[in-house]
């Protein structure tokens, strides 16, 4: 059985993990209020993903992106993938249908083959990565994408000024109000990318895509 801290956050095996599902999905709805589906929906866009496409989305968390990236690619198919034993349950519960599943795994070690991905997709998700194991992340994005293949990795701005730092610090810990969302261009180049545009789907969502060569 797992402690798991106030904030949702299971300290063993998986630091980064968020186990309470079904709170965590209500929150997201709220928070969005209302521009959910278009601001993820932007994410799909960016990532170009087309009707026949084999989608990642890694740290899918209740999996609303995962849904919307099936959407997408009707005639592909989207996984998500998180480590969170409960996120996955609630994933599987709300939104898998014939070409949109979900399996238990870490970014940093995903159990998925070499090449086969078209894109791969990550929300919210990379500053929950133990931060020693985010190059490996990086890098076995890119071991599973084909050729050509297309990353996009979306998460927090961190916040501005003290009163909402403190908040955020006190509310979500330091890697959320820390959040080095300047290093994701630099890293993904590391792990072999040639990065292309950032972009801001809202006033807090900081956006990277990049692609694998061919
Ligand atoms: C803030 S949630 C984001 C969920 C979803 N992508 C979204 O945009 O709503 C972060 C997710 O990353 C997952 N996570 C944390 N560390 C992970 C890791 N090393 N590998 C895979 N998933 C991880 C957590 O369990 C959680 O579901």
């Amino acid at each position: 059985m797992h402690k798991t801290h106030p904030n949702g956050k299971s300290p063993e095996g998986a630091p980064g993990a968020i186990r309470h599902a079904r709170a965590y999905e209500l929150l997201s709805a709220l928070a969005f209020t209302g521009s959910r589906r278009r601001i993820f929906g932007r994410l799909v866009a960016l990532a170009e993903v087309t009707a026949e496409d084999e989608v990642l989305d890694v740290g899918c968390g209740p999996g609303y992106l995962t849904s919307l990236a099936a959407q997408a690619a009707p005639a592909g198919r989207a996984v998500g993938v998180d480590v969170s034993e409960p996120m996955i349950e609630e994933a599987r519960r709300k939104r898998a249908s014939a070409n949109c599943s979900f399996v238990v795994g870490k970014a940093e070690a995903l159990d998925l083959p070499d090449a086969s991905f078209d894109v791969v997709l990550s929300s919210l998700a990379v500053h929950h990565i133990p931060e020693d194991a985010r190059a490996r992340a990086f890098a076995e994005m890119f071991r599973v994408l084909r050729p050509g293949g297309r990353v996009l990795i979306a998460d927090f701005l961190p916040p501005q000024g003290r009163l909402a730092r403190h908040l955020v610090g006190a509310t979500t810990g330091e890697a959320m109000r820390d959040n080095p969302v300047g290093r994701i261009g630099p890293m993904l180049g590391d792990a072999g990318f040639q990065v292309g545009r950032t972009t801001r789907t809202s006033w807090f969502l900081h956006c990277v895509r990049a692609d694998k060569p061919l």
